[in-house]
């Protein structure tokens, strides 16, 4: 691939939840078009891609990654004509969009499983090895249960057929079965025809759990690697420049075969990253990030890290030592109800105790340290969540638009909201909203719209190298981002208190600096001494 083609390394992605993000049609559920109606929105935060959480068909017991049918939309969200709409919309704008491939599993409801699971149904005969079955539920004992809260074991007995299936995450998701080639067609096609539809880039769900096999724990095997690099070479030829995102949850050594030699995917999400950005600002000291970033390897030049704070998900701790998952449990998930799962169900205002000086400083990090940032709808306001609702709803309540009825999400009858917006006093719609923080220039939303079109004027952030410079004060993180074009050296306080650094002990020496978030303006110092204060940053471009 071409320099030129490689548009995701620059790129800013924001993931949304169509279902909370705009209700165009009243229904009280968000939609398509209620997301092409907020295009506008999206450009002048300066979003590159688009990413839409799952939009196919499918009864949405697991937020739409239970998929029914991979080849329509969800009626709740509208039509393929909506999406058609939608993406033109989007492209018209200089937009990209990504939407959700789920290979791993279908929903129950899915008529293959409904097929494979019934000896009766006229089509059992092609579909009974779509998933996998057993007699026993004692294979692939080594395989980790993911969804700890919710199931006790992965298989489940299913009546009909008088056998158990295979499932990874929920009951109702039975696992596809990639030992039958019928299977790896149907989601070969699957991919050819969400390209045909128009998308950029495809988010392929949960892929390290694609094969089975005895004695291991069933998770990166080299047949769901030879799959994916299959599927690439589908994708190259048939669409070159689509971008494969791979959403493979596990630490930096084995994520490093997601992007093969260039040949499987272009990105991958740095997952133990997420929660050491988070550890080192509640201890004030940068250890946890020097550490991954020690253990991460080099990766293909047409290939890139995709970065985040917050997602859909509860905030994983599986990438953590058990010693750290406690300490971040005990620091930002005292109340039980914080946590689900090995990780913790809350959004990034309400994490940082909505200090404006942290949220600042860890998006000042996520736009300028390795990979392409990808922004959580409504984190760019401060949202807030709501531990009291199931699952991990609590993170995906509808976009705060302004402070009329459903925080300008919907106008139907507050009860019928399918999600309820946020209403307490500190990040209730009323205060918190997009209209509101528009109107102020001092509002988190306008400073972030600021930072991303300085990110968006140096190329070296997405496509630059990554040196740490180790200052002696743990509580300092500085590194230094290079490309051909420019340098820049970015330091950040990760303590409330000022600190003083000298700029002799960093990894660029006797050289001047302009101040790229104040203006450019030159940098005067005494003696070289920079003084930063709590939860200060700078990013520094060497001239
Ligand atoms: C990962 C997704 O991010 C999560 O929301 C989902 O529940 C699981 N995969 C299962 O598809």
């Amino acid at each position: 691939m071409t320099v030129e083609n490689r548009w995701y390394k620059q790129a800013v992605i924001y993931e949304l939840n169509v279902r909370g993000f705009y209700d165009a049609n009243q229904d009280g559920a968000g939609d398509l078009a209620g997301v092409t109606a907020k295009l506008d929105y999206l450009q002048s935060l300066g979003v590159d891609l688009v990413w839409l959480l799952p939009i196919m068909k499918s009864p949405l017991r697991d937020g739409g990654y239970d998929v029914s049918d991979m080849l329509n939309v969800n009626p709740n969200f509208g039509t393929l004509e909506d999406f058609n709409i939608l993406v033109n919309e989007t492209h018209r704008r200089g937009m990209k969009i990504m939407v959700e491939l789920i290979p791993n599993h279908t929903s129950d409801q899915h008529p293959w499983f409904q097929a494979s699971r019934d000896p009766e149904h006229p089509e059992h005969e092609k579909y009974k090895d779509y998933y996998l079955w057993s007699e026993t539920d004692q294979k692939f004992k080594d395989a980790r249960i993911i969804f700890i809260d919710y199931e006790k074991s992965n298989w489940t007995y299913e009546p009909s057929r008088g056998e158990y299936y295979w499932h990874r995450f929920f009951y109702h998701q039975p696992d596809l079965n990639y030992d039958n080639p019928e299977v790896q067609k149907e989601m070969m096609r699957t991919v050819q025809y969400w390209i045909d539809l128009g998308v950029d880039a495809i988010r392929v769900d949960a892929p390290p759990y694609l094969f089975e096999r005895e004695d291991s724990v069933s998770e990166n095997l080299p047949e769901s690697h030879a799959y994916y690099k299959r599927l690439r070479s589908f994708v190259e030829a048939y669409s070159p420049e689509i971008m494969l995102l791979a959403e493979a949850n596990q630490w930096p050594e084995e994520t490093r075969a997601y992007f093969g030699n260039g040949d499987e995917f272009h990105m991958n999400f740095h997952f133990p990253l997420m929660p050491r950005l988070f550890m080192a600002l509640a201890k004030a000291d940068r250890t946890p990030i020097d550490e991954i970033l020690a253990r991460t390897p080099e990766i293909p030049k047409s290939c890139q890290w995709g970065i985040f704070l917050r997602n859909h998900d509860e905030l994983t701790l599986e990438m953590v030592t058990e010693e750290e998952r406690q300490f971040m449990w005990n620091f930002y998930a005292p109340e039980p109800e914080m946590r689900l799962n090995l990780g913790i169900r809350r959004r990034l205002a309400p994490l940082l105790d909505n200090d404006q000086r942290k949220i600042r400083l860890m998006h000042s990090i996520l736009l300028s340290f390795l990979g392409s940032p990808v922004l959580y709808y409504g984190d760019e306001i401060g949202m807030g969540d709501n531990v009291k609702l199931r699952d991990r709803d609590g993170v995906r309540t509808p976009m705060q638009w302004d402070d009329s009825i459903n925080a300008g999400f919907s106008e139907v009858e507050s009860q019928k909201l399918r999600i309820p917006v946020i209403e307490d006093e500190t990040y209730g719609y009323q205060k918190v909203n997009v209209k509101a923080e528009l109107e102020d220039p001092t509002s988190l939303l306008n400073w972030l719209k600021i930072m991303i079109t300085i990110r968006k004027q140096h190329s070296v952030f997405g496509e630059g190298t990554l040196s740490l410079c180790s200052p002696k004060n743990k509580s300092i993180i500085a590194y230094l981002r290079e490309n051909e074009l420019e340098k820049i050296l970015v330091i950040a306080n990760f303590s409330s208190e000022n600190q003083q650094i000298s700029l002799k002990e960093l990894c660029v020496k006797n050289v001047d600096f302009l101040d790229v978030i104040n203006l450019y303006q030159p940098l005067v110092l005494e003696d070289q001494l920079l003084n930063l204060e709590g939860h200060g940053f700078r990013w520094l471009k060497v001239v």
